[in-house]
C-alpha cells in the first residue's frame, strides 16, 4: 500500500492539477469531492490532505463546507485559496469579501517568503505567485502565524506548525507560481513525512498482481482501440494473465494513413490473442447520407457496440471485460474511489448481456503521463506510447458533414502529409494535438492556368494540458507553408488550406 494524500476537491478548477502534480513528486493521491464523509477519509489513512480552490464564497449559502473535526485528526492539512479560506472561517479566523476591501488579486503576484517556515523551506525571499480569489483572509484563527504575504494580501501564506495546518492564499499548482512544486514537496516531505514511495515499476507488479487475483483462471476481453491507453491496459492484462486475454481489435475505417497496419505490427508480434475485425464497409454504409455531427457520433458508438457483441459472442464465455479507464474519467464521473481493480462497473452500453463476473481497469487510478510512463515501463514502443489523442469516432469527425471513401482518403493523405512536416520540422513535441481537417467548403482556384473548384482543408493544432481548454499552437509560418504547398500538389482534389487559430473555449478541439 503507498502513503496517500487526499485531495477534498471543492469545485476549483486546478483540483486534478493539485493531485498531478503530487504524483509528480512521487507520491500516491488522490481527489475525493469535498461532501466525502470523515469516515471514509480516515479510512484511506492519509498522511496528508489538501483543500482545493473553489468559485464560491464561504458565506454564500450552500457554499461547500468540511466537518470541522478534519482538523484535528492529527493529519497534516493544506488549504489553497477557498480550501483556506474554509480552514480559516471553521476555525474561528475571519474571511473579508473583497468587494468590501478593494483587494481583488488575479495573476501573477510578487510574494514574499518567510523560509523559516516549514512550507517555505529554500525558497527566496520573494518570487512571483499566482492569485485567483475575490475574498482574502482578514483574522486568523488562534495558533496560526503568517509566512508569505503580497502587496493586498497580509495573509497569502500561514500555518500552525503545532497542529500541522496550512493556508496559501495563492495556487502552489498552477505553473506560473515559481516555485509552487517546492511548496507542495515542502508541505509533502517536511510536514506530512511522505517517503516518495509512489513510482511505475511498483505500480505495474501490482496491478499485475491483483489483475490475477481477482480474474482467477478466467477469461478476459479488451476492445483495443490503439490509442495510448487500451494499448498500455493491453499489455499490462497480457504480463498477468497470458493467452486468457483476448483483445478485439475493430478497424471502422476511420483511423489515419498506416495506423491499422501499425497496430497488426506491433501487436501480432507479442504472444497474444489478437482478432482484427474490418468492418469498415458496415461503418461507411452506417453513415450514408448523415451530416449531423452527434448523429454520426452516436451512430458510429452504437455500430462499434454491436460488431464488438457480435465477436465477443463469437468467442464464447470470457468472465472479465477489461477497460482502459483512467483517472480522470473517474474523477468526472464523480465515482472516484481508488480501487486499482473495480470488479462492478455501469459499461454504459458495452455488452452487459454475456453476463461478465466483473470489469478490469487497472489504469482507473492514473493520469494519462502515467499510463505512459507505465507504458514506458512495460516496454511499449515509444511510437504508441507517445501517441496524440484520437478521437473514438476517428477521422469520421474530421470530414465535415457526410462521409464518404473518397473524402477519408483526401483527409488521410493531407493528414498523413501535416504529420510528416511536423515530425521533420522537430515540432511535435511542443504541440499536444495536431491534424487536418477536411471541411464541407469549395472555393475556386487556379492551377495551372485552369480554373479549380474544390475542397479546403483545416489545419488545427493545439497546446493543452488537459484538453479541457487549449490555446492554438503558434507554428512557424514556413511549416505552415510546406504543409500548405505539399497538400494542394499532393492530395487530389484540395486547392485550399486554412489554418485554424481558435482556442478552446469558445471552439472545441475537434471540428465536429
Ligand atoms: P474537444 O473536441 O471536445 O476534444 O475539445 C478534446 C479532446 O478529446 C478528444 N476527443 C475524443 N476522444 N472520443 C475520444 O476518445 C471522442 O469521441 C472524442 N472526441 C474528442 C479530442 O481529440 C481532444 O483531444
Amino acid at each position: 500500500m503507498n502513503q496517500t494524500v487526499v485531495v477534498l476537491d471543492f469545485g476549483g478548477q486546478y483540483s486534478q492539477l493539485i493531485a498531478r502534480r503530487i504524483r509528480e513528486a512521487k507520491v500516491y493521491c488522490e481527489v475525493l469531492p469535498w461532501k466525502t464523509p470523515l469516515s471514509v477519509i480516515r479510512e484511506k489513512k492519509p498522511i496528508g490532505i489538501v483543500l482545493s480552490g473553489g468559485p464560491a464564497s464561504v458565506y454564500a449559502e450552500g457554499a461547500p463546507t468540511a466537518d470541522p473535526a478534519l482538523f484535528s485528526l492529527g493529519i497534516p492539512v493544506l488549504g489553497i485559496c477557498y480550501g483556506c479560506q474554509l480552514m480559516v472561517q471553521l476555525l474561528g479566523g475571519w474571511v473579508s469579501p473583497a468587494q468590501t476591501d478593494g483587494a481583488r488579486e488575479y495573476g501573477r503576484t510578487l510574494t514574499h517568503y518567510d523560509a523559516d517556515s516549514p512550507l517555505a523551506a529554500s525558497l527566496p525571499a520573494e518570487a512571483v505567485s499566482w492569485m485567483s480569489h475575490g475574498d482574502f483572509v482578514k483574522i486568523l484563527p488562534e495558533g496560526f502565524s503568517v509566512f508569505a504575504v503580497t502587496a493586498h494580501c497580509p495573509a497569502a501564506g500561514f500555518g500552525d506548525p503545532a497542529r500541522r495546518l496550512y493556508g496559501l492564499q495563492f495556487h502552489p499548482e498552477v505553473r506560473h507560481t515559481e516555485y509552487g512544486s517546492q511548496i507542495l514537496k515542502n508541505f509533502l516531505y517536511e510536514i506530512c513525512g511522505a517517503a516518495g514511495d509512489w513510482n511505475m515499476s511498483d505500480y505495474a507488479e501490482r496491478a499485475m498482481r491483483e489483475i490475477r487475483e481477482t480474474a482467477g483462471n478466467g477469461r478476459v476481453l479488451l476492445a483495443l482501440s490503439g490509442g495510448v491507453d487500451s494499448s498500455v491496459a493491453s499489455v499490462l492484462l497480457s504480463r498477468a494473465v497470458g493467452r486468457r486475454l483476448t483483445c478485439v481489435y475493430v478497424d471502422h475505417g476511420f483511423m489515419r494513413k498506416n495506423e491499422t497496419k501499425e497496430i497488426r505490427r506491433y501487436f501480432s508480434a507479442l504472444d497474444m490473442d489478437l482478432r482484427m475485425v474490418d468492418a469498415r464497409e458496415r461503418f461507411l454504409a452506417a453513415l450514408a447520407g448523415v451530416t449531423d455531427p452527434e448523429a454520426k457520433r452516436h451512430i458510429i458508438g452504437a455500430e462499434f457496440i454491436k460488431v464488438f457483441n457480435e465477436e465477443a459472442q463469437k468467442l464464447g464465455s470470457t468472465e472479465y471485460l477489461a477497460q482502459g479507464t483512467i483517472y480522470p474519467d473517474v474523477i468526472e464521473s464523480g465515482e472516484a474511489g481508488g480501487a486499482v481493480i473495480k470488479s462492478h462497473h455501469n459499461v454504459g452500453g458495452l455488452p452487459e448481456k454475456i453476463g461478465f463476473k466483473g470489469i478490469l481497469e487497472p489504469l482507473r487510478i492514473l493520469f494519462k503521463d502515467e499510463v505512459r510512463a507505465l507504458g514506458r515501463e512495460l516496454g511499449v514502443p515509444e511510437e504508441i506510447v507517445s501517441r496524440q489523442p484520437f478521437p473514438g469516432p476517428g477521422l469520421a469527425v474530421r470530414v465535415l458533414g457526410e462521409v464518404t471513401e473518397e473524402k477519408l482518403e483526401t483527409v488521410r493523405e493531407a493528414d498523413a502529409v501535416f504529420r510528416e512536416v511536423i515530425a521533420s520540422r522537430g515540432l511535435a513535441g511542443q504541440i499536444d494535438q495536431y491534424f487536418a481537417v477536411l471541411t464541407d467548403m469549395r472555393t475556386v482556384g487556379v492551377m495551372g492556368d485552369a480554373r479549380t473548384y474544390s475542397r479546403t482543408v483545416a489545419l488545427r493544432a493545439v497546446r493543452s494540458e488537459d484538453f479541457m481548454t487549449a490555446d492554438f499552437a503558434r507554428i512557424p509560418w514556413d511549416a505552415l507553408e510546406e504543409a500548405s504547398r505539399r497538400i494542394t500538389n499532393e492530395v487530389n482534389g484540395v486547392n485550399r488550406v486554412v489554418y485554424d487559430i481558435s482556442s478552446k473555449p469558445p471552439a472545441t478541439v475537434e471540428l465536429e
